[in-house]
């Protein structure tokens, strides 16, 4: 990749002749069964455009409570769309859904309320542990959607993880929607760089996921821990560590040990493999969390005890 970077033809983008930016935009838009593709440094970046690009300002958009495009891309519909976000919660296993979206849709104009001007789905979604909707679910919700003339974006940041998961193309998941982005940085392992993408194969690795199972299984023996195997659907594992364990304090301590983890509340440990990432570093990656867990849950809980007797 490093060679490929350095002997890189290059030209101005800004004119449409780079010849390297081009063929990678060719190359994303063929992928995906698009017409173009537009390269972009960061999904938070893709994602905002597509956003702007769909909305009228005033509008509402749509989007699981947990998604990248409200939480953690610092306002920007509010900022660049001049949009609000209308984040909805999804029920029974914590997929979004269109049952979750119909309730919220407002395209009366006589309305005082905003106007729906889109739906943003995420795609694994992320903060629900990369949890992956199925091709049935979004395909409903694009077409109900399209029903009432409202568009759909997608973010599939890891949408090449879902593929895998699901065994089907990313082309033909991410056909229903109006617009995809996807990140060359994540599962892709690549340095930086996102895709926008206006309308096939695998690409992801296939051993992202068997290792993110391999460190399920080996937490499911971990004591002080919680996880539920069944729910590790993609590259993403989240790990519920038990009070007086934080989960900030956590991710600080294992960093010393060269465990690069994050935590998503006070309870719950984000960790993610990737195509660095070897199996056994996986599993040693959950030694390094085993051994702070027994030191120090344990460890307290019984300081706590003892200071309550
Ligand atoms: C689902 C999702 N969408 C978008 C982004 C934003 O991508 P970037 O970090 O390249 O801006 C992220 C980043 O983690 C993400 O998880």
């Amino acid at each position: 990749m490093r060679d490929a970077i350095r002997n890189a033809v290059v030209g101005d983008d800004v004119y449409g002749d780079d010849p390297t930016a081009n063929e990678l935009e060719a190359r994303a838009a063929g992928i995906f069964g698009r017409e173009a593709a537009l390269f972009l440094p960061s999904g938070t970046m893709a994602n905002q455009i597509a956003l702007f690009v769909h909305v009228g300002r005033g509008e509402e958009i749509i989007c699981d409570a947990r998604a990248d495009v409200y939480l953690w891309e610092m306002a920007m519909p509010a900022i660049l769309a001049g949009c609000i976000m209308r984040p909805v919660m999804p029920g029974g296993d914590g997929r979004l859904t269109w049952q979750a979206i119909a309730p919220v849709i407002n395209r009366d104009p006589a309305d005082w309320k905003a106007q729906t001007g889109l739906i943003a789905v995420e795609n694994p979604t992320n903060m629900a542990g990369g949890l992956v909707l199925s091709p049935r679910a979004m395909e409903e919700i694009c077409t109900a959607a399209h029903a009432l003339a409202i568009p759909v974006h997608l973010d599939g940041a890891r949408i090449f993880n879902a593929s895998v998961a699901l065994g089907v193309s990313v082309e033909q998941l991410s056909r229903p929607f109006d617009s995809v982005m996807f990140c060359l940085s994540k599962g892709l392992g690549a340095p930086v760089g996102s895709m926008l993408v206006g309308s096939h194969d695998f690409i992801a690795r296939h051993r992202d996921h068997a290792h993110a199972q391999a460190m399920a299984g080996a937490f499911a023996g971990v004591s002080g821990v919680a996880i539920d195997p069944r729910r590790v659907e993609t590259n993403v594992v989240h790990v519920i560590v038990r009070p007086p364990l934080r989960a900030s304090a956590l991710v600080g301590a294992v960093a010393q040990q060269g465990l690069l983890v994050t935590h998503v509340d006070d309870q719950t440990v984000r960790l993610v493999t990737h195509q660095d990432v070897t199996r056994d570093e996986c599993l040693e990656a959950v030694a390094i969390i085993e051994r702070y867990v027994t030191a120090h849950g344990e460890a307290h809980e019984s300081a706590a005890l003892r200071a309550h007797s």
